[in-house]
């Protein structure tokens, strides 16, 4: 069967493929670690589960609208106000399969072929996957691990052209957990305002920070800028259950419209199943995402320790959201014979570690590997001790 060119190059996501690979080799006997998936070793409240369960009994089979029930979109105004201080009415709001189908509405209602997205990097696997399949341009601006992997906001000045259609912009970032704070979130989006630059902001991440003060969405900074803003956001990872499949996209009317108008030909909405989970996340009495974010830190603050005690193992900047540490691990790499390069270091590391971890190279910073630590403490720390006994057997 006929590939169409646009789809001939694309790849499956690279997190995912290492995920995998490290699963089947842990499956096949081995003692392996997986430390490369990005999902948290949770079970959703008790409260949530139940709503799933009455809805799939109790609740219509049919069709609904396309951007989600009216009480579930009226139920996330109230969230996104009490949260994150934003004022949208529920015509605004699109539910979506995951944050990552809500990503690939918004950029397809924003590009054209042509267009150039301003991409901070590291990034998420899937935003250049995107841009590159609807031709768009990626303009990477590093962030550099001196700075937490944060840009700077003349970094941004200094990447905008008259080609530039939005800046892709994820706070907290996976994978290298910086957190922007309130200030550098405002200093960022009113150069995007000033130039006219739309921004696609991913919030999965927003209530796992660890410092740094409280969260800003780029929405909520003006009026103007939540005219520009595709504001992101999902269940998937504060309320662990990604299997669920249940996000949403936030936006101004008439942009809004066109992008349900899209996901209405496409895959119309997210199942009922799904939006009765997200009303029960929305009405859950349980500091739940409290819980976690105490393992979490936890799990960041332990790890950040033994990491930097690695032989050729570097952390510059704690990360402060998330729940994934990035190390530079170039010293390492250079030191064992016959391994070039981070993902020779990462399948390195698979089979004689046996320790499953995502080199910095899919997210675009060479050198690199991605820990996560959606994982139990003993796991952690075997995954330290395993890392370290195989280096040390080099004599590193
Ligand atoms: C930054 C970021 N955005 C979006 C997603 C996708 O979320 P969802 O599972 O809700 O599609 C992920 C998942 O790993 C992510 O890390």
């Amino acid at each position: 069967m006929y590939i169409s060119k646009q789809i001939s190059t694309l790849q499956p996501s690279a997190t995912v493929a290492f995920t995998e690979k490290a699963k089947a080799l842990k499956q096949s006997g081995r003692d392996v670690i997986v430390l490369a998936a990005g999902e948290p070793d949770f079970t959703p409240p008790a409260s949530v589960r139940e709503a799933v369960a009455k809805e799939a009994l109790e609740g219509p089979t049919t069709y609904g609208p396309t951007p989600g029930y009216p009480e579930v979109r009226e139920a996330l105004a109230g969230y996104l106000e009490r949260t994150k201080g934003l004022k949208v009415t529920p015509d605004r709001i699109v539910f979506t399969n995951g944050a990552k189908h809500a990503i690939f509405n918004a950029a397809s209602v924003l590009l054209d072929p042509g267009d150039e997205v301003i991409l901070p990097s590291p990034y998420w696997v899937t935003y250049m996957a995107v841009i590159e399949l609807l031709g768009g341009v990626p303009r990477i601006v590093e962030g550099k691990s001196t700075n937490g992997f944060k840009i700077t906001p003349d970094e941004l000045r200094g990447a905008i052209t008259d080609r530039t259609r939005c800046l892709i912009f994820n706070n907290p970032s996976n994978p290298s957990g910086a957190f922007y704070t309130a200030d550098e979130v405002r200093a960022i989006t009113e150069i995007c305002v000033d130039a006219g630059v739309a921004i696609i902001s991913d919030e999965v991440y927003d209530e796992i920070t660890y410092g740094g003060g409280p969260f800003l969405s780029p929405a909520a900074v003006s009026d103007e800028a939540a005219d520009l803003t595709a504001l992101v956001g999902a269940f998937s990872k504060t309320y662990a259950m990604p299997g669920w499949r249940i996000g949403y996209l936030v936006g101004p009317q008439p942009w809004i419209g066109k992008v349900t108008s899209f996901q209405g030909q496409a895959t119309h909405h997210p199942s009922a199943l799904a939006q009765a989970a997200a009303l029960a996340c929305i009405r859950c009495e349980e500091d739940f995402v409290g819980m976690m974010l105490k393992e979490f830190r936890k799990r960041r603050d332990y790890l950040l320790e033994a990491v930097r005690g690695i032989p050729g193992f570097r952390v510059d900047v704690p990360p402060e959201g998330a729940f994934y540490l990035m190390v530079d691990a170039s010293e390492a790499i250079a030191a064992v014979p016959d391994v070039s390069g981070d993902i020779e270091f990462a399948i390195w590391l698979l089979e004689e570690a046996e320790v499953g971890l995502v080199p910095g190279e899919v997210f675009g910073a060479s050198g690199f590997l991605r820990i996560s630590y959606a994982a139990s403490m003993e796991d952690l720390e075997k995954a330290v001790d395993k890392i370290t006994g195989a280096l040390n057997k080099l004599g590193i």
